[in-house]
């Protein structure tokens, strides 16, 4: 299958204190399309910082990152914003809605910027698919834990990406919400495709990915 993403020996440092913080050592990941990827290990172990890499929002120290072939790890701030815009959908722990914005316009807000046509249909459709037809107008204060975590998944799928990051999708939620959240990332790869990484301490979460990689100290064990 083809590969998706390729990182080659990146590391990770960063400086407290003028001492060096070794977070990411020596890491070779090759991902492939339609792949799915559970990342364990201890807390500090360096898996959200991995999740960052890899979602450009933090730069690697040293070594390459590939997405599609193409070196990120070459290019400005805005193409690499382009590309995470339009390719890659992080989840994290925390939902980080805008609070004064509607389910909805959370949403249709990607769609928007995008140059999506309709997209408040399109966002209409998703929040239906998830469950949430009856709370377009609802503020996220004004949602459950797992209603906003559902709407995050939707904000992060609503571009289709090839790629999903996953950070703790489940990590503030009850094991109903968790199933739930879990069934609709599942469901969603399988139909469109696209490759998952996820980071969890929920091992049974973590074995219905096809691949289970566990970090020590930095490293992929
Ligand atoms: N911006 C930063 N500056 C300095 N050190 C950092 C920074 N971000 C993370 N670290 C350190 O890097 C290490 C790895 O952090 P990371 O958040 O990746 O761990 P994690 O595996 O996600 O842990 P958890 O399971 O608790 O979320 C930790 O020791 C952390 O203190
Ligand atoms: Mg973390």
């Amino acid at each position: 299958m083809t590969t998706l993403l390729k990182l080659q020996n990146v590391n990770l440092k960063y400086q407290n204190d003028k001492k060096n913080l070794i977070v990411l050592n020596n890491i070779n990941l090759t991902v492939k399309k339609k792949e799915t990827i559970s990342i364990v290990g201890e807390s500090g172990s360096g898996k959200t910082s991995l999740i960052m890499l890899i979602g450009g929002l933090e730069k690697a120290t040293s070594g390459k990152i590939y997405f599609n072939n193409k070196d990120l790890t070459n290019l400005s701030e805005d193409k690499i914003s382009e590309i995470r815009r339009k390719n890659i959908g992080i989840v994290f722990q925390s939902f980080y809605l805008i609070p004064n914005y509607s389910a909805l316009e959370n949403v249709a807000l990607t769609l928007e910027l995008n140059k999506f046509r309709n997209p408040n249909s399109q966002a209409k459709e998703l929040l239906h698919r998830f469950g949430l037809k009856n709370r377009f107008n609802n503020l996220p204060s004004q949602l459950s834990g797992g209603e906003q975590q559902r709407v995050a998944i939707a904000r992060a799928i609503a571009m289709k990406p090839e790629l999903i990051l996953a950070d703790e999708p489940t990590g503030n939620l009850d094991s109903e919400n968790s199933l739930m959240i879990s069934k609709i990332l599942f469901k969603y790869v399988a139909e469109e495709g696209s490759s998952l990484i996820m980071v969890t301490h929920d091992h049974k979460l973590a074995n219905k990915s096809k691949r289970k990689i566990k970090i020590i100290d930095g490293k992929i064990s």
